[in-house]
């Protein structure tokens, strides 16, 4: 089967996690990924939270499956000429370092759109321009800029960062639309461009809904979804919900059967609307249905606490899963809380290759994440990430270099 991205070729100057997370959806939709790394060094992460002496880390290994590496240090004269080569024979090129590196190191957007005029050159940086557009940035600065960490957490505690990479995988991806947007206009354009994904703006995009909610407080000083609502004042910025859904169906997160010894004994459960008869007959609180102060969602949101206390005391009789039995007959939205070690084990996400077992020469076999978009004409087979330098040669020859100045390159340590 062909890929979507057969015959894009990525030149990958990414490192740590935001870069590689969109070079690796790339690798998974077909581009051929070319890691550039320091020789001897290579990507930090290879070595970050190791979990076997020696082997790549986990970090490493689930960030950049389906690439080439090749190592070259692209401060030397020679190193630079190599790197000229592949710019000229390459489509795009990605990179996250600090601010001001690639231009340090000689390579501007100037310089690379002389040597390639269809080059693509994907930027990740922590921010856009203004005040802080030379600081290095790492995931949770971003939760924080973006306006993640100051609406989550629960309103009695301090701002919260969340466990979803959202600063730097959720910025890889912002940067792989960009890209694949790029490509698409060079077909008519014939031009390369740059393509910037800042941090903090990808954080802000994924907070969209707190913007909306900040001009709504502003105008009329009151969100009813709020579990602030109807007991506490609202202050003039947007206030961390705690496990309140946010949108126009309240939700809450609830105890089950099991909670006192499981930390993760909990589901995830929305009043919607449409089905307040039904959740009412579950709990066997039938007398609701018609009870004017339950009955329209607006009458709810005055009594959202008392009716998610009753609700509870339903869901604490029973596990998560039986919970999710029962409600999902009634299509009563609910979710289960799964700790790490039940998705892990899910045979469901292995069937459909979002958890996948990958084999490594060194650290043998590890689960990671497969490609979460699935295509019907572009298939993904997760392979292993590449070891440091596995296809310098390969990639050199395939530049047009012979094996003499491979091995005088290697002599002098530029590869
Ligand atoms: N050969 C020679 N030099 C190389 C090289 C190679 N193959 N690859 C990288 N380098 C050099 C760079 O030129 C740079 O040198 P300089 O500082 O002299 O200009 C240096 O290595 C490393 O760059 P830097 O990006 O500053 O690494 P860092 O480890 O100090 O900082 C980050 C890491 C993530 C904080 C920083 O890269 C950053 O802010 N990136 C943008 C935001 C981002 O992506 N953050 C999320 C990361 S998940």
């Amino acid at each position: 089967m062909s890929k979507a991205l057969d015959g894009v070729k990525i030149l990958d100057f990414t490192h740590v996690q935001s870069g590689p997370t969109c070079t690796q959806l790339l690798a998974w939709f077909g581009a051929d990924v070319i890691k550039v790394e320091r020789a001897g060094e290579g990507d930090a992460t290879r070595g970050q939270l190791r979990d076997i002496p020696d082997a790549d880390s986990l970090y490493f290994t689930m960030l950049n499956h389906n690439k080439r590496s090749v190592t070259l240090d692209t401060k030397n004269p020679k190193g630079k000429e190599v790197l000229e080569t592949m710019i000229r024979q390459c489509d795009v090129l990605v990179e996250n370092f600090a601010p001001g590196a690639l231009d340090r190191m000689g390579f501007s957007w100037e310089r690379i759109n002389e040597l390639n005029p269809r080059m693509i050159v994907a930027s990740v940086k922590g921010f856009g321009p203004g005040p802080y557009e030379d600081c290095k940035v790492y995931e949770n600065v971003a939760q924080c800029a973006g306006g993640s960490a100051s609406t989550t957490g629960f309103d009695d505690g301090p701002p919260l960062v969340t466990g979803a990479q959202i600063g730097d995988s959720g910025t890889g991806l912002h940067l792989a639309l960009g890209i694949v947007a790029a490509l698409y206009q060079r077909n008519t354009t014939g031009r390369g461009q740059k393509v910037l994904a800042a941090m903090q703006d990808s954080v802000l995009n994924l907070c969209r809904v707190k913007l909306r909610d900040q001009q709504r407080l502003d105008r009329t000083g009151v969100m009813k979804e709020y579990p602030q609502y109807p007991d506490q004042h609202f202050h003039e910025a947007v206030p961390r919900a705690g496990n309140a859904s946010g949108g126009g169906q309240p939700g809450s997160i609830l105890k089950c059967k099991g909670w006192e010894t499981d930390p993760n004994a909990y589901i995830y459960f929305i009043t919607q609307g449409a089905v307040w008869p039904a959740i009412c007959r579950v709990i066997g609180e039938e007398g609701w249905i018609e009870d004017e102060a339950y009955k329209s969602p607006g009458a709810r949101l005055l009594h959202l606490k008392p009716i998610f206390a009753r609700i509870e005391e339903w869901t604490m009789t029973k596990t998560k899963f039986e919970a999710m039995d029962i409600l999902n007959k009634f299509d009563i939205p609910c979710g289960p809380i799964l700790s790490m070690k039940e998705i892990a084990e899910e045979p469901s996400l292995r069937a459909t290759g979002t958890v996948v077992e990958v084999d490594h020469p060194v650290r043998g076999k590890y689960l990671t994440v497969g490609n979460p978009i699935k295509m019907s004409d572009s298939a993904t087979e997760v392979t292993r990430s590449p070891l440091l330098g596995e296809h310098t040669d390969e990639v050199l020859a395939e530049l047009g270099y012979d094996r003499d100045t491979i091995a005088a390159l290697r002599a002098e340590k530029i590869i």
